[in-house]
């Protein structure tokens, strides 16, 4: 019964937008010092250790992103989505995960409600089954369990 390739049912998309490619470097203070390769890397054998398929891409383009979001159609079960500043001003990004119709969880390294003011409106909370904000590099693994739970309870 089900599909016999590994992670079948169980398949993720992790949606990096504009300058998350800096991390480590990038305002440290803010972001911390963890690249996003490692990030990557982390989740990529916490996924696998629990039977999950996981992908990830990264762009500093509006264009690209929602390119992105469209080819997951029909691959991803669920996507861990930091839009990044795309997040306060893409109603495309939004558009896209809507239009996808794929569980996205929302996810910022930052606390994004005790930045500056502009940051504090997303235009993908409200389409997002969730939001994990504030929690360094951890912000991913913890957007990881959510997804992973999320499939669970739909029997994926
Ligand atoms: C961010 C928060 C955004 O406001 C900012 O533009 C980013 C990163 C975060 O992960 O904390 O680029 O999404």
């Amino acid at each position: 019964m089900g599909d016999a390739t590994p992670g079948a049912g169980r398949r993720i998309l992790v949606v990096n937008g504009p300058n998350l490619n800096l991390l480590g470097r990038r305002e440290p203070n803010q972001y911390g010092r963890t690249t996003l390769k490692e990030i990557e890397d982390e989740l990529k054998s916490c996924a696998a250790s629990r039977g999950a398929e996981i992908r990830f891409i990264q762009s500093n383009h509006e264009g690209e992103l929602i390119d992105a979001i469209h080819h997951a159609i029909g691959w991803a079960d669920a996507m861990i989505v930091n839009a990044a500043g795309l997040t306060h001003s893409s109603v495309g990004v939004r558009d896209a995960i809507i239009a996808a119709a794929i569980p996205a969880i929302e996810v910022h390294l930052s606390n994004i409600y005790r930045r500056e003011e502009f940051r504090r409106h997303s235009f993908i909370a409200d389409v997002a089954v969730g939001q994990i904000t504030g929690f360094g590099a951890f912000s991913y693994r913890l957007g990881l369990e959510a997804a992973l739970q999320l499939l669970d309870k739909k029997g994926l």
